[in-house]
């Protein structure tokens, strides 16, 4: 039997170590992580992430070759292939800082790995990692006292949070880089035997070390790009005319371009986007290709810029003040189907309404909980699981996170229980707007004209 380690037991570690559990039971699966409140929850039926289908997973593999432990020295040595997943959050401080990786926790681990292990080890990089820090993880790794064999690989994760169990079942593809010497072939084919236990030969593709960490921070920057480049085009249709879902349509019809990630609304968030680009951004600075830097960080400011329009959109419907309204916030998380809120849009409007001195009813099905969190020192802030508490007496609402929920709401009685006349500010384009102009909402979409009731 082949023992498998992840150190870190987050969003991404959690959900992929449970599905290569459950298809390679000859693997005994072990996560750690130092936060020992997380892997408690690991251990019961309530487990720290919401992620549909995720505890069936964990049921079936959890006890039988998946354990969930805190002792992070002790797994290592016994251990032949190490997964890294620890987060590698953006720089809060110092050089590079609000741009560069934060590679604290990550150097950590793999002194760590250095430190306690006894035996040969592939060490796998899971989590998005600055291009060439497998260079840096090796020279860790090597440096160590001991003449422990190590074999860094790159297997980034792109998977999406709400969808992560279907991402992992079933993969666009399995990147996994490594060196062309024989034992780093090696160490790619180790890896490549784990997930040929449920993923198509073609869809597992091997490249060089570098190219795959790059691909990874690629992938997300050109989705993200897409999103912005929608929402640009979404600020011309609120003053042309012309609307949004129509032109996505349209466009997204030629087979070159696609219909996905075309879809309007108040910005990406997450924990990748925002912090892969900045990260990009941030590496061609330091070779020196400052165009290409200042490309991509255009995505990042279009992305801001989107978050501010919509409130400043709101200011000017309602007569060019906020101050004591009182606006109900409908969802929080970043997207819906998942309760994390990192970089949530949500978050850096509620901001900007609070700047007006608007007092904020905030609901969220899932993650109301760290809107609690978010907004803990912020003033004038209601939270409620009732998203018809939250609209009680609101002068508007404004729609952050299109789940489903909101679109099955009774409108004509959220419209009875606002103050009039009521605004609706629809960040994601989910509801049936004429619909709601029927029943006297002033409706402002993304990417289209306001509906007045007439
Ligand atoms: C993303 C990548 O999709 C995934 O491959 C990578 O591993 C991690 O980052 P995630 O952040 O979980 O996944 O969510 P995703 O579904 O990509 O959405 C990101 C953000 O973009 C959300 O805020 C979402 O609302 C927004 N989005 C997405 C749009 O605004 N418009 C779209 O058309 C699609
Ligand atoms: P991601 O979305 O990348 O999975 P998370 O923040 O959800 O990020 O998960 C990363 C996890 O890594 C956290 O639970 C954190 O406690 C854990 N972690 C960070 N540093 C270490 C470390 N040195 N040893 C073990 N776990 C760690």
């Amino acid at each position: 039997m082949e023992n498998i380690l992840c150190i870190g037991a987050g969003y991404v570690g959690g959900p992929t170590m449970a599905v290569i559990a459950k298809h390679c039971p000859e693997y005994r699966v072990e996560v750690v992580d130092i936060n020992a409140e997380r892997i408690a929850a690991w251990r019961t039926d309530d487990l720290p992430i919401y992620e549909p289908g995720l505890l069936e997973v964990v049921r079936e593999a959890r006890g039988r070759n998946l354990f969930f432990e805190t002792d992070v020295d002790a797994a290592i040595a016994p251990a032949d292939i190490i997964f890294v997943s620890v987060n590698t959050p953006t720089k809060t401080f110092g050089e590079g800082a609000g741009q560069a990786a934060d590679l604290q926790y990550w150097e950590r681990t793999a002194r760590q790995i250095a430190r306690c292990s006894t035996s040969p080890k592939i060490v796998v990089e899971k989590s998005t990692l600055p291009v060439r820090t497998a260079e840096a993880m090796e020279a860790i790794l090597h440096s160590a006292a001991s003449e422990v064999q190590f074999d860094v690989v790159s297997n980034p994760e792109f998977l999406a949070e709400g969808t992560a169990i279907a991402d992992l079942e079933n993969p666009d593809r399995v990147l996994i880089g490594g060196h062309p010497t024989a034992s780093g072939q090696r160490a790619v084919e180790a890896i490549a035997d784990i997930y040929r236990h449920w993923v198509p030969e073609e869809r597992i593709l091997t490249t060089n070390l570098w190219s795959s960490e790059l691909s990874k921070l690629t992938a997300n920057a050109f989705l993200a790009q897409r999103i912005s480049s929608i929402n640009a085009v979404s600020a011309l249709c609120e003053c042309s005319g012309a609307d949004v879902r129509e032109v996505a349509r349209a466009v997204g019809m030629d087979r070159r371009i696609g219909p996905n990630f075309l879809r309007a609304g108040v910005g990406f968030g997450g924990s990748c986007f925002r912090k892969d680009i900045l990260n990009l951004v941030y590496l061609c600075r330091q070779y020196g290709l400052s165009e290409a830097a200042d490309y991509w960080q255009q995505v990042v400011n279009m992305n801001d810029y989107r978050k501010r329009r919509i409130v400043r959109t709101m200011i000017g419907a309602m007569y060019n003040t906020l101050a004591g309204k009182r606006i109900a916030v409908l969802g929080f998380a970043f997207k819906p189907g998942t309760s994390d809120t990192r970089d949530t849009p949500a978050l850096t409007i509620c901001k900007l309404l609070l700047d007006e001195n608007a007092t904020l009813a905030i609901t969220d099905p899932r993650a109301l909980d760290n809107a609690r969190k978010d907004l803990a020192d912020a003033p004038r802030c209601e939270f409620t699981d009732d998203p018809y508490e939250a609209v009680q007496g609101a002068h508007a609402l404004i729609l952050t996170t299109g789940w489903p929920e909101y679109a099955a709401l009774d409108y004509r009685r959220v419209h009875e229980s606002m103050a009039h006349p009521a605004f609706l500010f629809d960040g994601c384009n989910l509801l049936d707007h004429a619909a709601l102009a029927e029943i006297g909402f002033r409706v402002y979409p993304i990417g289209a004209p306001p509906l007045l009731p007439a």
